[in-house]
């Protein structure tokens, strides 16, 4: 037996519970909590559940944390604080292995999420000896170290250990580290800084992005900022400093008018179209992309099954690309970021399985 808190986006969820129930078909939603948070417990231990999740990725589920401790707090710093440190004896914790402390709080308390991640952080160094990451943007990509995750839920607390590959999620708590800095001109900007962490991209110098469904602009100028050169596409304006920086050159046109050839280095897509159509769409551009070239495409997802809509994409894309993660990221609502390679001379893809058709259930 064991159990998980495990989110997904709200309207996404009666999708989730079913990747939860292909897991196991005897899990059970303990607790709903709102803004697409459970507790959902399973027959399994939590190695057996850990290890199906990691190995089939599922798509809709964003992030998932164990639970081996839980109790009740009284929304008082000192008191509380005691409590938590009580829920963290009885976690397994490794001496010589790197941990970060993740919290995540629901509803309103008098103390901020990254308080209790110094505090807790500050007294497992000390009384466990062991190397703290205090801020997300640290923790590297390759991570070995333990994460505590932690939830909060009006005067309920929900802790348990894992990794950072086991939570699905390199972050804790994305909201508050890809929402940091200002917003340029929209807030979609977070949604592919997301993203590209989330795969790892890095540009190479002097690339060139083809941003289809540009406007106004937040994903190129992400892009631009990097130092790539983009090509937005989009028959709307670009706003604010997307409009004139000089490393965006927008094409005022719908994509199926594109008639371009640059060889390009990635293509992302955020169009608000059906997806089928969006995917037919990329088709157009996506012979641009040179062999082993990232696309990123949001799929929006309008009623029906969404598992079929994500399978149609990944068909109508597949005579060139080939798909190598779909997620239910931290900024996707109604919709799930997938990520392709240009098929050609693909060089071996490491860290990401491909998936060709995800079956249907
Ligand atoms: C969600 S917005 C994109 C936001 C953008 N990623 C950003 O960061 O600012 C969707 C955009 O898709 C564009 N779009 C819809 N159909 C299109 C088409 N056929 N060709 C090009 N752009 C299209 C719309 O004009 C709209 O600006």
């Amino acid at each position: 037996m064991s159990q998980f808190i495990i989110t997904t986006s709200p309207t996404l969820r009666n999708t989730m519970l079913n990747e939860l129930n292909a897991i196991d078909a005897s899990c059970r939603c303990e607790k709903e909590f709102g803004y697409g948070i459970f507790l959902v417990s399973f027959a399994a231990d939590q190695a057996a559940v850990t290890a199906e999740i990691v190995r089939e990725r599922h798509t809709f589920i964003k992030h998932v944390h164990p639970v081996q401790a839980e109790g009740r707090l009284r929304n008082q710093l000192s008191g509380d604080l005691e409590m938590l440190k009580g829920g963290i004896g009885k976690l397994r914790l490794e001496a010589g292995r790197p941990f970060s402390v993740q919290v995540r709080t629901v509803e309103n308390i008098t103390y901020t999420a990254k308080d209790l991640e110094v505090l807790l952080g500050r007294h497992i160094e000390q009384t466990y000896s062991i190397d703290a990451y205090f801020d997300d943007y640290d923790i590297p990509d390759d991570i070995g170290q333990q994460i505590i995750g932690l939830l909060i839920f009006r005067d309920a607390f929900f802790m348990g250990l894992g990794s950072a590959a086991e939570s699905l999620h390199p972050v804790s708590d994305p909201c508050r580290i890809f929402s940091r800095g200002p917003v340029h001109v929209s807030r979609a900007e977070f949604k592919l800084r997301e993203a590209l962490k989330i795969i790892g991209y890095r540009p190479a110098p002097a690339s060139l992005a083809i941003d289809i469904g540009a406007a106004p602009g937040g994903w190129s100028f992400v892009l631009a900022e990097r130092g790539m050169t983009v090509i937005a596409i989009d028959p709307a304006d670009l706003d604010g400093p997307a409009a004139d920086h000089p490393n965006i050159r927008h094409l005022k046109m719908k994509v199926e008018h594109y008639t371009g050839s640059e060889p390009a280095d990635l293509v992302v897509n955020d169009m608000n179209m059906d997806p089928t159509d969006s995917a037919a769409a990329v088709l157009t551009v996506g012979r641009d992309l040179k062999p082993g070239g990232l696309l990123v495409m949001t799929i929006k997802l309008p009623d029906g099954t969404y598992q079929k809509q994500v399978a149609d994409v990944i068909e109508i894309l597949s005579p060139q690309f080939e798909c190598i993660d779909v997620r239910c990221l931290f900024y996707n609502r109604r919709e799930v970021t997938a990520f392709f390679r240009r098929v050609g001379n693909v060089p071996k893809v490491v860290g990401h399985r491909t998936i060709r058709q995800r079956p249907q259930r």
